[in-house]
Order: C-alpha cells, then structure tokens, then sequence
C-alpha cells in the first residue's frame, strides 16, 4: 500500500482521478437539508441532488463529483467502535442518466487498484452484488463486468436487500441495487460464515455503488425512475484508516489530536470507547454549530439531537472523570484540524464554543438535580430503586439511564433494563403517533404541495426584505407537504401589522399572477443582478439558477418552482416565533 497517505491526500486523489474522467465538482452541501421534509440531516451524498436524480438538469451537468458532509444518528449506540461514526465525510461521484453500471463499476475498479491512485491490492478486494427479489432483478450484470475487471468468481457474493440495496434516504424516493466493495485486512475468519459484510475487521468496506434506477412510492411499489443513475459514497474516515493501516479512525489524524486531549483530562484511565463517544459526538456537534442556521441544543428536531450529542458527551466525560468543563476545549482542537478545509468552522468558532458550554452547564445540572431525585426516590421507597423510577427520571429530568444504574449499583441495587424498555416502549408508542404524522410524506408524493410553498417561501423571503428591511436574511428553511417554516435574522419580534404587511404583499404578488422564471448564470453576474443568495458554499459560483419572480424577488436556488404565482392560493402566516438570538421563525400555510 502506498506509504503517506492523509485525508487531504484522499480527497484529492478522488476529485482529480473523476475530473479525468470527465465529472465536474459539486460543493458540500450543507448538514441541514433545504425544503425537504423527509429528513432531519443530510445523511449521504445524494441527499442533495434527489431532484436532480429524477430528471431535473444539473447546472454543472451528468456527471458530478465531491464531498459531502453527513450526519446519520440510526445507530449512535454503535459509536466508539473501530469506524461507527454519527458525522462524516462521503465522496462521491455521481451519474444523472449518463453513465451506468459498466464505467462505474470499472471506474471504481481503477481508482482502487491503479498505480496512480489507490494502488490496493486486487487480489485482496472482495465484492457484493444485489441478490434479486420481487421488486428487482439478481444483478448478474454487475457481477460480470466485476469478473471483467479481473475480480474472480470466488470473491463475488450475492446479498438481499438488507446489504445490497441503497435508499430511499427518507420513506420514498430514488433506490436500487448497489455493489459493495470491501477489502481483506488479512485478519483471520471469525467463524465460518464470515464474509464481506461481516463486522467482525477481517473485511473492510471501502465503497458503494448504487444504480438509482428505481423510485419508491408511498405505497411501497418499485418504479422504474425516467433516468438510470448512479450515486457512489466512499466513507472518507474509514478509507483513510485502511490506507494509513491504523486499526480505528479515531487514530487518524482527524481525531488523534482530540483524543490525546481527552486522554490528558481524564482521571479514570482506560474507557477507550468512552473517549471515542466524546470525539465523535462533539465533532458533530461542532460541525451541526457551524451551519450557521440558527440550529442551538433544544428539545425537538435537529435542536434535540444537537443535545442529545452534547450530553453523550458529557455524560462519558463524567464516567472518564474529567473535572472541568471540556467541551469548549475539544470543539477547539477540532476547528484547528478542519478549519482550513471547512471555514465556517472559524466563522462559526465563538457559537460554537458558547452553545457548547451552556449545554455542558445546563447538563451538569441535570445531572446533579437528577441525583438529589434519586436520593429521594430511594428513600421513598424504602431502600429500592425500580426500573419504572428510572423511567421516571429520565422523562422529568433528563436523568440517563446508566447514571441511574451507576447511582443503583452503588447501593447495592440492579435496574432491570428490559423492563425501563418497556416504559418506554409505553410511552415511545403514545407519542409514536404525533411523530408518523410529521414524517408521513416524502419527497415524490407531495411534491406539488412543496413545490408551492417552495415558491410562497421566496415571496415570503423578499416580504420580509421589503417590511423589515435588508438585514432580515435567511437563516433557514424547511418545507412540509403541509407548510412553510422559514428562519431569518431580525433582532426582535415581529409585531402584528409587521405580519399583516408581510401577509398581503405575498397575497398582492399571487394575485398579480407573476411568472416564476430560471436562468444560469454565475454567482458573481447573480449577485450584480441583485439575486438573493445566502448559502454560497451550497452552489458552484461558475454556474448557477436564479428564480425570478417578476419585479418582486429573484434568488440564487435549486428549485424546484411553480410557473406562476397564481397556482399557489392564499397564503396564511400561523406563527411567529424566536429561534435563537437574533433569528426569528415564521411558519405559514397555503390555503
Ligand atoms: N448513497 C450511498 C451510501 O450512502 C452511496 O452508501
């Protein structure tokens, strides 16, 4: 294996080898997704490009190449392993109906085996292909072009789609089968059926390609998408970790310098996977931090898994028995590790440390109120501690579990965790409702209701501009097939005729029944043209569209936009609310 390797040099290596092959970068986009409701994070690099998946032109053409920032919470107990994280890089490269299993495949192939790039072993590289099922064909096809390459059948296998099928990345939109690649580390078997796929570190995944070529409708059904695409992710962290032959990404150079760190603040030595948990969660939350969308600890939606992150670590601080305040002091080793790559990392720097900080301090009291309850608990009940108390303390105060077990344990008592499980199962299938209501709809089903508001939202943004002036900027926006909710910069709260005004100039614009047009242009010649644009590092600056709603507002966006302001009906403001300092939030309907 090539000697040298560092994550810099990895990515690199990927954008050049794909621009050769013709494929043009895309920035990150950012962890927050815009107007999609199906999910809280951008959790994989074709996230951002579901609309170009099915069949809106790209700016920048077919094939795309880049980075992306991703957050995927699914398994978080899973972190403080050798390579489960909950924030990570993914490169990948992308085809929008262009190129299909064949240049993928072997393009893959290439760039891991070649001189020039990954220079990997072939002999040590393992493949998975889908198996087929009712809803798509065995893809013998893939498994043919791989023998091609040189891979033999032996080290070919066939999965269901549990492995071998990627997405939707919420409950519908664009799927398919997908070919995995792993490569032998030499360790021994851990049993007879260990295999490519297996997590025992014998086999390390390394990529995965997709062919999106289906899309899954509300109904659960498999149809064949306009175009064949293919989406491929390449886990920066654990690919480096492999290339570099270290045995976990948290001895990388991406997270040794904060593990060092939590090491020489520890009192209790040991508890490596306590140690792993902090870094990962508060890289996270460091990276969630420097959005800049107004996204601070809180009890719902991304605000709570902000939180949850913050006291994760805060709480394997505690079992490590660091005594000061720490996670301030972590977040700053990450932002000198990533800021030159990642800049609003140092934009962001004095957030970030703040928001951490007064969560740490809010937790440290939980923590301790948490305590006094349990003492009280225990004296109530007469020496015992049941798992329903330490049910109850965790939904009144936040108190987690394991402190309770801990606390339990030093009295000489056990909680009976199967049974804390089933009080919360009671309580998870009460609320279970209120939650399947939000996420109901994905992208394809609705999208005439969101495109609408997506439209209605522009007009919002330039009503805003008009009534409350030029400083009143959006933060933020996120779109349901039921309504808008839109985050901005403005110092106080709006008052009624503020709202009011705001309402009829967007109710003027729909009656004026004004085209919605699109163009490309670039950045620079946007912004002269006075376009609104407040995600720069979302958009290539080369190459951009620009909505213009006639002689009322004109915004650098993605789109997808209705073609008139006359199909959106009448538009309601329902709420108006703080976010944080300084950002305020409106929702609205259209009724
Ligand atoms: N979207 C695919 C993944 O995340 C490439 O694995």
């Amino acid at each position: 294996m090539a000697g040298n390797w560092t994550a810099k040099k990895l990515v690199e290596k990927y954008l050049d080898f794909f621009k050769t092959k013709g494929h043009a970068i895309i920035p990150s986009a950012s962890l927050i997704p815009e107007n999609d409701p199906t999910v809280l994070f951008t959790a994989a690099g074709m996230h951002p490009l579901v609309p170009y998946l099915l069949s809106q032109p790209h700016p920048l053409g077919k094939r795309l190449v880049g980075i992306q920032k991703c957050l995927r919470t699914g398994d978080i107990e899973e972190v403080g392993n050798a390579s489960h994280l909950t924030f990570f890089f993914m490169l990948g490269n992308w085809s929008l109906g262009d190129y299909f299993k064949k240049e993928a495949i072997s393009w893959s192939h290439e760039f891991l085996t070649g001189k020039k790039w990954l220079c990997l072993d072939k002999n040590k590289i393992f493949v998975t292909c889908f198996a087929g099922d009712k809803d798509a064909p065995r893809d013998e096809e893939s498994a043919k072009i791989w023998q091609e390459c040189g891979i033999p059948k032996e080290r070919i296998f066939f999965n269901s789609k549990e492995d071998n099928w990627w997405g939707p990345a919420g409950k519908t939109g664009p799927c398919g089968p997908d070919t995995e690649m792993f490569y032998d580390t030499g360790k021994q078997k851990c049993g007879p059926d260990c295999g490519p796929g297996c997590h025992c570190g014998k086999y390390f995944e390394i990529w995965n390609d997709v062919f999106m070529q289906y899309n899954k409708t509300a109904e659960g059904k498999f149809e064949l998408l306009k175009q064949k695409n293919v989406d491929t992710g390449m886990g920066l962290e654990r690919t480096i970790t492999m290339l570099q032959g270290k045995t976990s990404v948290y001895e990388t150079e991406m997270f040794k310098p904060a593990m060092d760190e939590i090491a020489k603040l520890s009192k209790n030595k040991g508890l490596e996977t306590s140690k792993r948990i902090i870094a990962d969660h508060l890289r996270a939350a460091s990276f969630l931090l420097s959005e800049g969308k107004g996204i601070v600890p809180s009890n719902v939606e991304q605000g709570y898994i902000l939180r949850r992150l913050i006291r994760r670590a805060v709480r394997q601080g505690s079992l490590l028995g660091i005594e000061q305040k720490f996670c301030g002091k972590i977040a700053k080793i990450f932002v000198k590790i990533y800021s030159e790559e990642w800049p609003q990392l140092k934009k962001y720097e004095q957030a970030i440390y703040s928001e951490l900080d007064k969560e740490e301090e809010r937790f440290s009291r939980v923590l301790a109120n948490g305590i006094k309850e349990f003492e009280k608990l225990f004296r109530q009940n007469n020496g015992k501690i049941t798992a329903k108390d330490a049910f109850l303390l965790y939904q009144s105060e936040g108190f987690p579990l394991e402190m309770t077990i801990d606390l339990a344990k030093e009295k000489g008592l056990a909680i009976d965790k199967k049974e804390f499980e089933k009080e919360f199962e009671k309580h998870q299938e009460l609320s279970r409702k209120g939650s399947e209501q939000k996420f109901k709809s994905g992208l394809q089903d609705n999208s005439i209701e969101t495109t609408k508001l997506h439209t209605a939202t522009h007009l919002l943004h330039a009503a805003l501009r008009k009534v409350l002036g030029e400083h009143a900027q959006q933060k933020g926006s996120n779109i349901t097939p039921e309504r808008l909710r839109f985050d901005f910069s403005y110092p106080e709260k709006l008052t009624e005729e503020q709202l009011k005004k705001v309402e009829s100039l967007v109710n003027e614009a729909i009656q004026k029944k004004l085209p919605v047009e699109r163009k490309e242009t670039s950045l620079e010649q946007a912004r002269k043209e006075g376009a609104l644009a407040f995600f720069e590092s979302k958009y290539v600056p080369e190459k951009v569209s620009v909505y213009t709603i006639s002689g009322f507002s004109k915004e650098v966006c993605a789109g997808p936009h209705v073609k008139n302001t006359s199909e959106l009906g009448r538009f309601k403001i329902t709420k108006e609310e703080a976010v944080s300092a300084g950002v305020r939030r409106i929702k609205a309907v259209l009724e």
